[in-house]
């Protein structure tokens, strides 16, 4: 048998784990010989087909990024390159041309979409599940999202001794682009006096009531707000060139005084590079070997999800086109709660 395997999508770590899980779990089995296609589904379109060395790939358990590298605009049903055309023919003859059977396609939400439009086509098509969001639905917990929880929380933790010194509210703004997963388990793991969440909306005025209290009552506060939150509800919106972190700061200021002294980071793409934590290393090979059983098993059109503590196979149709928001009753969320870190509770 020949699989093919592509990275889509904006990279985060953990994606080398599943490449050399899958590569090394199908190639134990017997007579599979595994293809890597570079930068995702561009790879199909532009014939970046490669064959991967399963010895090559052993050590690459700790390494960020992806090997394969990735793009995030390469929709082959809407080829950019070809002005937005339908070139999925193309993508089909690569395959066809270099004999691969099975497409593992790893990515979120736009790659499964595409995945599940090819296994639509007839294209056997496998999923796994990719992004430091940990909003792809049915999947309970996504590879990457521990890791950049974990840059989160030492970031607040940096930014704590620092505010303490000097009396500050310090806002700090997380990746997110939909859910508030990110900012909500780093908030709490980072000790965050105020988390902000795309779920529950924004409420200047209750905002600036908990930044006065926790200044009041510990000499300062620190503020963690999720990259998709809309000042809409405070008539705000954030304009061209403007993040959501120094919008919120603009609001902040006045509601504050001038005797507060307020300060702004944008952790970006810190949170989706370096090495994996261990436990994403682990959820990475679980994905890659569950990903293996099911291209041995012949189940396509399906995508490996964590359930409990569980890898489950979830059809690629209940998975394409949406995202898993933080329902308003989770734990986490209600944690939060009781601990009077949630602005608008
Ligand atoms: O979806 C993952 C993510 O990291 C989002 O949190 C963020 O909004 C986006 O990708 C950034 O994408 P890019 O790498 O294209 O700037």
């Amino acid at each position: 048998m020949h699989v093919g395997i592509l990275t889509g999508g904006g990279d985060c770590p953990g994606l080398n784990a599943v490449i050399r899980a899958l590569t090394l779990a199908l190639t134990e089995a017997g007579d599979v010989r595994v293809s890597g296609i570079r930068q995702g589904f561009l790879g199909l379109l532009e014939d970046r087909v490669q064959p991967l060395d399963a010895a090559r790939l052993r050590g690459l358990i700790n390494e960020g990024g992806t090997v394969l590298g990735s793009h995030n605009r390469a929709d082959p049903f809407a080829y950019f390159g070809a002005g937005g055309a339908d070139c999925s023919a193309r993508a089909l003859d690569c395959l066809q041309r270099h004999g691969i059977e099975v497409l593992v396609a790893v990515g979120g939400d736009g790659t499964m979409t595409i995945a599940e439009r090819f296994a639509r086509l007839g294209v056997p098509v496998v999923g796994v599940p990719k992004t430091i969001d940990n909003d792809l639905m049915h999947n309970e917990r996504s590879f990457g999202f521990d890791s950049a929880v974990a840059v989160v929380a030492d970031a607040l933790g940096r930014l704590g001794t620092t505010a303490r010194s000097h009396g500050r509210v310090m806002v700090l703004e997380t990746m997110g682009r939909h859910a508030g997963w990110i900012a909500l388990e780093g908030g709490l793991a980072g000790g965050a006096d105020a988390i902000v969440l795309p779920e529950l909306g924004y409420d200047g005025q209750a905002l600036a009531a908990l930044c006065e209290r926790r200044s009041r009552e510990q000499g300062y506060a620190l503020v963690c707000v999720a990259e998709g939150v809309k000042l809409a509800a405070a008539g705000e919106s954030a304009g061209a060139g403007e993040t959501v972190g120094q919008r919120l700061m603009q609001d902040l200021a006045p509601r504050l005084g001038p005797e507060a002294e307020l300060r702004y980071t944008l952790l970006g793409h810190l949170q989706r590079g370096g090495a994996p934590t261990a436990f994403d290393r682990v959820l990475a090979t679980r994905f890659g070997v569950q990903a293996a059983q099911l291209v041995l098993q012949r189940r396509h059109g399906q995508m490996v999800a964590l359930q409990g503590d569980r890898c489950v196979a979830v059809s690629l149709a209940d998975v394409a086109g949406a995202s898993r928001l933080v329902p308003l009753d989770h734990e986490l969320m209600q944690a939060a709660r009781c601990l009077g870190v949630l602005a608008n509770p």
